[in-house]
């Protein structure tokens, strides 16, 4: 059932969501503007890897469409300077096999919960670097003012899945996540910091 889903879902990735927070340290990162576009590149090539995988199991474009936000880190990133040829260059993560819808709202659930803090993280990028900025912050405005019904909406579909699927790829993707966040890799030294 979908709240007890959602609870187990929860505690079962709140130290990865806490490694996450460590690991990102995003105020220090958006303290600078390229700062903030290296970490719209790390995000780029985690939904850039995953989005194509959940869109293909869920096989729901209605549902999933609108919580697609890889064009949105794409024309933030164009926004920064990034011209088509360096944003397809951007490393991309590998994602975990997603062998059934389940196991695919399992994943959209990391994907979706990072609209919530993303709020935040949004909110702060406007006030501190201003309009240019806040132009380039499509991605962390995510669902805006509907955050709170698109999250309720996706809540709702976590009923009448198979539990250990959705949590088993909740968890996983988490990790995938963490790992590629914490992992240095080229876009750190292609971009200057
Ligand atoms: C890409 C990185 C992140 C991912 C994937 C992520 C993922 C998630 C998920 C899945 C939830 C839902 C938890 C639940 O089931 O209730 C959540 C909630 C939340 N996250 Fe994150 N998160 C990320 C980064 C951050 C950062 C950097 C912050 C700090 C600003 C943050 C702050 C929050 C807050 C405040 C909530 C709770 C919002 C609420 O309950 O209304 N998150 N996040």
């Amino acid at each position: 059932m979908s709240s007890g889903l959602h609870a187990r879902l929860r505690a079962a990735t709140a130290d990865a969501h806490q490694a996450l927070e460590d690991g990102l340290q995003w105020e220090a990162r958006i303290a600078t503007l390229d700062g903030y576009r290296m970490l719209l590149a790390l995000m780029r090539g985690f939904h850039a890897g995953f989005e194509p995988v959940i869109g293909q199991a869920l096989d729901d474009e209605a549902f999933f469409a609108p919580r697609r936000r890889l064009a949105l880190l794409d024309a933030d990133l164009d926004r920064l300077g990034l011209d088509a040829a360096n944003i397809a260059a951007l490393p991309v993560i590998t994602p975990i096999t997603l062998a059934t819808k389940a196991s695919a709202y399992g994943a959209l659930y990391v994907l979706e919960g990072s609209t919530l803090g993303g709020q935040v993280i949004g909110r702060t990028i406007a006030a501190r670097h201003g309009p240019a900025a806040e132009a380039a912050c499509s991605y962390y405005r995510g669902h805006g003012r509907d955050t709170g019904r698109m999250w309720n909406a996706f809540r709702a579909h976590l009923e009448a899945l198979d539990d250990d699927e959705v949590l088993a790829a909740g968890v996983a993707t988490f990790d995938a996540l963490r790992l590629w966040v914490a992992e240095p890799r080229p876009v750190r030294a292609a971009i200057p910091v």
